[in-house]
């Protein structure tokens, strides 16, 4: 799947965000690597800890469908600008693609595309519990 279509997708799911305290929508679009996309978008709540970011709605939704193997996530917010998962994504994504992408789309900048190898250095996964 081309980037552009998956930055398309993450936008539809941006639009079904909840966030009436921020006011900050986020959309994500999961890649799995059988060729399914999963979408998710951020679920905020008014005890503003409980909230959930759009990357994890997305990768909760493909696990508990049974899908677990990623290739990419692309991700839009509302403010334009590009907008990098956060850390607590950052690990989440570590589990389920640590040799994945994240792609990032912005308004008026071009897509942007990095391994998430490169947004979570020395990122720890299963094989570091011994
Ligand atoms: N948010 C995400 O959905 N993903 C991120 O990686 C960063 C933050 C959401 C959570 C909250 O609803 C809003 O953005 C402001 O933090």
């Amino acid at each position: 799947m081309q980037k552009e279509e998956l930055i398309r997708l993450a936008e539809t799911a941006m639009e079904r965000a909840y966030a009436p305290y921020s006011h900050f929508q986020v959309g994500a679009a999961l890649l799995a690597k059988d060729g399914r996309v999963f979408l998710g978008c951020n679920v905020e709540n008014a005890s503003f800890g409980a909230t959930i970011c759009a990357e994890r709605t997305a990768v909760t939704k493909a696990v508990s469908e049974g899908v677990r193997e990623f290739s990419a996530i692309a991700i839009v917010a509302s403010s334009g600008e590009y907008a990098a998962p956060c850390g607590i994504c950052r690990q989440v994504l570590f589990e389920f693609m640590p040799e994945g992408t994240v792609i990032l789309g912005a308004k008026d900048a071009p897509i942007k595309v990095m391994p998430l190898r490169e947004l979570l250095p020395m990122g720890f996964g299963g094989s570091d519990i011994k």
